[in-house]
Parts: structure tokens; sequence; C-alpha cells
């Protein structure tokens, strides 16, 4: 059995991203573990260069693990949110910080990787990121996916009445935010399907290498 490892770049537990990722990986029926990118002890790439002899990162953080388990892994799925037009800052310090294994002997070439984008607008700029980080990183990608998502607006408590409301903006003049207007993977039956499709996709990928 391979191991398939999913990265949820989102800081919303059980968010939508999280939800369509647990069901890519399930969907895939190889060994898979998710893991929160929220709850690593995670800084920021200095950019020392220092990874390129060892393949380690100097800084004292989770990060050397995770290193480990991303050369275990046979596939890995990356979420991510849109935030501000593209993936969320904590998706972004996390590739910078897979840079150890980039180097001489690339320890990514090969494996196999898909995306989960979630969000309303922009969800494109996200697969398209991580499309290029993956073909950088020498790794093959085997499908993406997008997931719907909520605008800040259904839950800033100004969304009825602002000016800049995407709520406005998508409902109208006057409209009502009620529980109708939130996303729910749950009930989303075709992000379901595409995220069964995308398992099985990885899946193929896995069983053609
Ligand atoms: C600071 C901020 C910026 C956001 N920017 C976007 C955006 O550019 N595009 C979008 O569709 N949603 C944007 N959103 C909304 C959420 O990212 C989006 O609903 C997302 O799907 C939520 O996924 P999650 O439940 O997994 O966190 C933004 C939210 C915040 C807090």
């Amino acid at each position: 059995m391979a191991k398939v490892i999913g990265f949820s770049g989102s800081a919303v537990r059980s968010g939508t991203v999280e939800k369509a990722l647990e069901h890519v990986l399930k969907s895939t029926g190889h060994e898979w573990e998710l893991i929160q990118l929220n709850s690593l002890d995670m800084k920021q790439c200095i950019g020392c260069t220092r990874c390129a002899g060892t393949y380690r990162c100097i800084l004292k953080d989770d990060i050397n693990g995770i290193l480990d388990k991303v050369v275990e892994a046979d596939a890995i799925v990356v979420g991510s949110p849109a935030r501000v037009g593209g993936m969320t800052g904590l998706t972004k310090a996390f590739l910078e910080r897979l840079f150890p294994l980039y180097h001489r002997d690339m320890l990514t070439q090969g494996k196999i990787a898909a995306t989960v984008a979630g969000g309303m607008f922009h969800n494109n700029s996200v697969e398209n990121e991580l499309s290029q980080f993956y073909s950088g990183f020498g790794m093959v990608e085997a499908g993406s996916m997008t997931v719907g998502g909520n605008a800040s607006c259904y839950k800033c408590g100004y969304g009825e009445t602002c000016d800049h409301s995407a709520f406005i903006a998508l409902y109208g003049e006057g409209a009502k935010i009620t529980d109708d207007v939130f996303y729910s993977f749950e009930k989303d039956k075709e992000a379901k399907g595409r995220a069964e499709l995308l398992g099985k996709q990885i899946a193929d990928a896995l069983n053609s290498k």
C-alpha cells in the first residue's frame, strides 16, 4: 500500500478545505494521513541555503520531521483556501520550508502530487501556483479540484450593509444573510464527486508508477 499525505493550509479547523482534503485522501484507497499546517511549530524560511549540503533545515521547529514524512510519502495532496487572491500564507510558508528537499538529488522527484483549492474567487490562482511548485520540485501532478467557500462578509457582522460587501455583490441590496447562503461541503454532491475522482486519479497515478 502506498502512503499519501495531505497538508491543509487552512487555519480553519474542519473548514471546507480540510473536509474536501480528507474526502480525497480516503478516496485514494491507500494509507493516508492529514496534517494541519496550523498545528505545526513552523517558522519562516530565512533563506540561509544551509540546507543545500544536508537536506535538513537548521531552524529548530517541526519541519525536519515533516521533511522525513514527505520523503517517505508516495504522494502529497496540498489543500489551501484562496486568501487575498492566492494561496494562504501558511501554505506558502510550508512550500518554502520544503526547500531542503530541492537540492542536488531533488528528493521530491517523481512523487505524485494533487491540489484541493477552496474559495469563491481566485481558486484557480491557488491551483496554478501549486502546479508551478510541483513542477519545479520534479513532482507529477495527478490532478486538482476546487471546493466552495464562504466570503468573510457572511460572518463579519457588516455583510448586509457594508459598501464593500461580497454578500451584497452576490445577493443584492436588502438581502439577508441566512444559513442557506453558507457553503457546506457535506451538502455539495458535485464537490464530493470531484474529491472522489481526484482520489482515484491519485490512485491511478500511484499504480502506474
Ligand atoms: C483575509 C481573508 C482573505 C480572503 N480572501 C479570499 C479570496 O481571495 N477568495 C475567496 O474566494 N475567498 C477568500 N476568503 C474567504 C475564505 O478563504 C474562503 O471562504 C475559504 O474557502 C474558506 O475555506 P476554509 O473553510 O477551509 O478555511 C478570504 C478570507 C479571509 C479571512
